[in-house]
């Protein structure tokens, strides 16, 4: 019995080694940590439970026979994030470049059923060459499987990637369809055509970091939520992200303890709003005011800045923050902002987080970049993911509020629950100045009888409380009060029970 144990200890420290030293040496020389040290930093001390640890790949051409490392490249199981259990599978570049094989995909297959089956996240850490080119067309279809895979399991369970290394070609689709996309700065990118095949078609040089670094897909593309130093910030990132998160879709994100007074009143935020209208602030204090303890885990925050998207936690609970910024384009909605923002109300929605929205918009941006890039359709995502959501939803409007996106920002016609606003508030079909223009165009060469008439449309229309007369606006509240307010809102609505008609999906605009 004794040698039976000592030959499956053996075998298990042969699986451990991976590529080797050699290989194990020039990955750390990268910067980069190995699967198997990326999944102890993931997961609770002890708490990983390995699959598949003896699993080969099966191919026999180009000598493939002779080379068989258990484990085909990946690393694959289950353990715990704060006590809460999460699927994992690590792809091990110092095995075969951590390329696709059949077997390699099984096993991501997996863990990724059981997650399904089981309703906890997926994480899924990308360090691979792609398909493993050996296997031609049975590693294509294996991809396929994967990638049918992250499409069930969207809305089901969390699934956030990691991206740490290269992930190329059409590799780049199976985290494309995941929820969250974490980079590292330097030592990853994805693309689906590289520099080499962009040079030869397009005659553009560009290196693999500008096509596809952290940067770009954080600031340019969108694809990325957030970028990090090295790994070890990016998985212990990954760690807060998941305590803000469901298991699965059926289940409330976990309550954490606070220590924050949920009555505690903010004398800063009576002045944050500038007695100039011109003059911008900074959104951000008052999300971070608002938050237990201040805490803000932001997402997308290099991209659409004209929008904040990012949850926070509100005695102890997730909530999710939508908030317009006014020190980025005055906080006005666009292509990129209404793309970002509809997808995290989405995400939110999907796993039944409840939804702050701050306002503070004077519309959508002009232009023929806009036209031509379709807002229409894209401004018309947030919108759809606005009203179709179901779960709670508080909405403050701390200073203006214009035309359409009125309407789109979590408006009482979109079934908001609660829908405060400061008495700094202002909603109207647009700004005094520009409704004048239209409105006493005759009267234009007359400037102090247009400016009678600003004045006139400023002291009717400037403020909350011709929305509020007509019930749009539930309650005009005091500023510091607002983390009271808001609190009481979400627990009064933790009962909540509304459904959409039934269907098989909807058709929002894409
Ligand atoms: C088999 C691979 C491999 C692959 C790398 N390796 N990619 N083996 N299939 N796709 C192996 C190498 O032979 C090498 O083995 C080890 O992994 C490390 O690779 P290096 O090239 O030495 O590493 P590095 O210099 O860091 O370059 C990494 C790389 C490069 C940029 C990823 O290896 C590369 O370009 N690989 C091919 C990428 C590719 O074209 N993949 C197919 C994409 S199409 P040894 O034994 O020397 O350690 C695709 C389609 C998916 O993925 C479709 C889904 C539908």
């Amino acid at each position: 019995m004794k040698d039976i144990l000592a030959q499956l200890e053996s075998r298990r420290e042969t699986a451990r080694q991976g590529g080797g030293k050699r290989r194990t040496d020039a990955q750390h020389a990268k910067g980069k940590l190995t699967a198997r040290e990326r999944i102890d930093l993931l997961l609770d001390e002890g708490s990983f439970e390995e699959f598949d640890m003896f699993v080969t790949h099966r191919c026999t051409d180009f000598g493939m026979e002779a080379d068989r490392p258990a484990g085909d490249g990946v690393v694959t199981g289950w353990g715990t994030v704060n006590g809460r259990m999460v699927y994992v599978f690590s792809q091990d570049f110092t095995v075969m470049g951590g390329s696709v094989s059949e077997t390699h995909a099984a096993k991501i297959c997996k863990i990724m059923d059981m997650a399904i089956q089981n309703g906890a996240p997926v994480i899924g850490i990308n360090d691979s060459g792609g398909a493993r080119i050996q296997e031609g067309v049975a590693s294509l279809a294996a991809y396929g499987e994967v990638f049918q895979r992250n499409i069930l399991a969207s809305g089901v369970v969390p699934q956030i990637s990691l991206i740490m290394g290269p992930c190329a070609g059409g590799a780049v689709y199976s985290p494309a369809m995941t929820d969250f996309i974490f980079m590292v700065k330097d030592s990853s990118y994805m693309f689906v055509t590289g520099p080499d095949v962009v040079k030869t078609v397009t005659n553009e040089v560009v290196t693999a970091e500008e096509l596809g670094g952290a940067s770009t897909h954080t600031r340019k593309s969108s694809v990325a939520d957030a970028a990090f130093e090295n790994d070890v910030e990016a998985l212990a990132e990954t760690r807060r992200l998941i305590d803000f998160l469901p298991l699965n879709n059926r289940e409330k994100a976990p309550v954490r303890p606070f220590f924050d007074d949920p009555a505690r009143v903010e004398p800063s935020l009576d002045t944050l709003v500038p007695e100039n209208p011109n003059q911008p602030y900074d959104m951000k204090e008052l999300i971070t005011k608002l938050a237990d303890e201040g805490d803000f885990f932001e997402i997308q925050r290099d991209f659409a800045a004209n929008i904040i998207t990012g949850f926070i936690r509100l005695e102890g609970q997730s909530v999710g923050v939508v908030a317009n910024q006014p020190t980025v384009l005055a906080g006005c909605l666009d292509i990129d902002a209404s793309r970002k923002a509809a997808r995290f109300v989405r995400f939110c929605d999907a796993f039944e987080i409840p939804i702050l929205t701050l306002v503070d918009v004077p519309g959508f941006l002009p232009g023929t970049g806009q036209e031509y890039g379709g807002v229409i359709k894209h401004g018309a995502k947030l919108l759809f993911a606005y009203g179709e959501a179901t779960v709670p939803k508080v909405t403050v409007l701390t200073r203006k509020t214009y035309g359409g996106a009125y309407v789109v920002m979590s408006s009482k016609h979109l079934r908001g629950d609660f829908n405060y606003a400061w008495p700094t508030a202002e909603v109207a079909v647009m700004g005094a100045k520009g409704a004048v223009e239209i409105l006493y165009r005759s009267e234009l060469g007359d400037k102090e009888k247009i400016a009678a008439r600003v004045k006139d449309y400023e002291d009717r229309f400037a403020n909350p409380f011709v929305a509020a007369e007509k019930g749009f606006i539930d309650e005009v509240i005091m500023p510091h009060s607002t983390r009271r307010r808001v609190c009481r809102a979400f627990a009064s609505l933790r009962t909540k029970k509304l459904a959409n008609p039934w269907k098989k999906h909807d058709n929002i605009p894409l």
